[in-house]
This record gives C-alpha cells, sequence and structure tokens, in this order.
C-alpha cells in the first residue's frame, strides 16, 4: 500500500444546527479504491464536496501526505491531486471527447494555438490507458453518443490528464446497466494498476463490494464502519454488519468476525 495520501481528522460540516457531516476521521491512502457506502442523506456528497474544497468544512483538519493544510479550498484539493467526477455536470455532451477531456486545460502549441494533433493523440493514450475498447470510438465522437459507461470513462481519462492521484467518483454506477458498470469497473482497475487511489461512492453494495478493497460506511454523517474487504469477507456479511451499526440487535456481527480472523 501506498502512502497516506489525504485524512480526515474530527471534519465536521453543519447547516444551520443540522450536522451533514458530524466529525469523520477517515484516509485514503495512495493505490487502494475505498468505497464510501450510507444511506441517503448519511453525508456522502457533502463529504466529497468537502474532499473536493467546494464546501468548507465548519471544523476539523485536512491531512495532505502528512501536512496539515490549512485555508482548504477548490485549488489546493486540485494542487493535493484530487478530482472528482460529479455525477450530475460531469460532461458536456454536445462536445466531442477532446473537448471534454481538455476543456479548460487545453494543450496549446508554441504559438499559443490549440495544438489538435497532440490533443488527439493524448486523448487516444488516455482513451487506452483506461481500457476503452469500444469499437465506434474515436477522440471526436460526440459525448451524447457513448454509453453510460463510457461518459464515466470519458470523465475519468479528463481527471487522469488533470493529473489525479485521487478520483472521486460520485454513484458512477447508480443509472447504469450491469454491461455499462462493467465498463465503468474496468476503467476503476485500469486506474488503480496506475498506481492511483480512488474513492467510489455507491448505493449498490454489490457493486462497490466488487470493486473496492476498504470501506468507510457513513450514518448520519458519522463514520459507523471502516472495514477491509479481507476482513468482512463477503457483500452479504457487510449488509449484515450495516443494518447492525443502524439498528444494533443481540450480539455485534463484528466481534463474531473478528474472532473468525484470529482464529
Ligand atoms: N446545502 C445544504 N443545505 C442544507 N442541508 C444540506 C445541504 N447539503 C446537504 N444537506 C443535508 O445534509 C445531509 C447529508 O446530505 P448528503 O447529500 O451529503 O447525503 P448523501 O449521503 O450524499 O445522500 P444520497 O445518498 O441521497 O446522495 C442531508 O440531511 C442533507 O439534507
Ligand atoms: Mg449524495
Amino acid at each position: 500500500m501506498g502512502e497516506r495520501l489525504i485524512e480526515l481528522k474530527e471534519v465536521k460540516k453543519s447547516y444551520g444546527n443540522v450536522f451533514a457531516v458530524g466529525g469523520v476521521n477517515m484516509h485514503v491512502d495512495g493505490g487502494e479504491v475505498v468505497g464510501l457506502l450510507g444511506d441517503n442523506g448519511a453525508g456522502k456528497s457533502t463529504l466529497i464536496k468537502i474532499l473536493s474544497g467546494v464546501v468548507r468544512p465548519t471544523s476539523g483538519e485536512i491531512l495532505v501526505r502528512g501536512q496539515t493544510v490549512h485555508g482548504w479550498n477548490a485549488g489546493k484539493s486540485r494542487d493535493a491531486g484530487i478530482e472528482t467526477v460529479f455525477q450530475d455536470r460531469a460532461l458536456a455532451v454536445q462536445q466531442t471527447i477532446v473537448r471534454n477531456i481538455f476543456m479548460g486545460r487545453e494543450i496549446t502549441t508554441a504559438f499559443g494555438l490549440l495544438d489538435v494533433a497532440k490533443q488527439r493523440s493524448e486523448a487516444e493514450r488516455l482513451m487506452r490507458e483506461i481500457g476503452f475498447t469500444s469499437k465506434v470510438f474515436s477522440p471526436d465522437s460526440i459525448v451524447g453518443q457513448l454509453s453510460g459507461g463510457e461518459r464515466q470513462g470519458v470523465a475519468i481519462a479528463r481527471a487522469i490528464y488533470n493529473k489525479a492521484d485521487l478520483i472521486i467518483l460520485d454513484e458512477p454506477t447508480t443509472a447504469l446497466s450491469l454491461t455499462e458498470t462493467e465498463k465503468v469497473f474496468r476503467f476503476v482497475r485500469n486506474v488503480r494498476e496506475s498506481g492511483r487511489s480512488i474513492l467510489f461512492i455507491g448505493h449498490n453494495i454489490h457493486h462497490v463490494f466488487d470493486i473496492a478493497e476498504r470501506f468507510v460506511v457513513l450514518d448520519r454523517g458519522r463514520v459507523a464502519l471502516e472495514i477491509t474487504k479481507a476482513e468482512v469477507g463477503s457483500a452479504e456479511r457487510l449488509i449484515g454488519f450495516m443494518e447492525h451499526v443502524a439498528h444494533p440487535t443481540g450480539a455485534n456481527p463484528l466481534d463474531q468476525a473478528q474472532n473468525e480472523a484470529a482464529r
């Protein structure tokens, strides 16, 4: 496992007297895929908005590679190598793949002109790197004509071009079919192979279970559970643990899991 990329200490965000995030401690290391889970309103989106610097925490500490960063904002988040693919406003669908990847950070020639050839070849390289295998794919394809999974791929390619060390995906597979979800998983695996980290937010525990190695479960703005895939063993058991955390009854299944692991 790589270095500690990002760490949150007692991070809180309140809206009026409601804590959307109420004292979260979590971290993401280099080269790992972390699944962020939790019910509607648990605080997942608020937490990633804090990580991407678009929402300022009310209090708490944010550390990048072990160093506390003061005055955390979108610029500092980008400097830290964090790129977020927001579900709703991710792409310009009327534009080409190339335009979408380089939007706002175009490659120019020494004369300040758009370097169309360089952008095309760079787009092709990025799409290959993340595992784009569609036969119809060309950097000049219009994004609106791509499938949902392929669109996520374009957004991921853009994040890689922006030199992301940590790519945050907010519910990337929620609206997708199984085949499209598989495409997103392939992209995520390739990103991980390249040593980058992914924070994967999802509703479907089976999806998140497949792709992540460690799980952080939020419940009413707090971390209710943090567990590795090796510790939990199966998606069904993870669901059981989450139910226990939300409605504790009887013996704690986590104790049982730890006993089994110790044996
Ligand atoms: N801008 C805001 N103003 C007031 N309350 C907010 C704001 N943003 C979020 N909240 C509240 O904070 C809580 C956490 O919301 P958040 O969107 O982070 O949850 P979530 O885990 O992403 O949920 P979902 O799974 O539905 O996307 C909710 O109760 C929500 O109503
Ligand atoms: Mg959300």
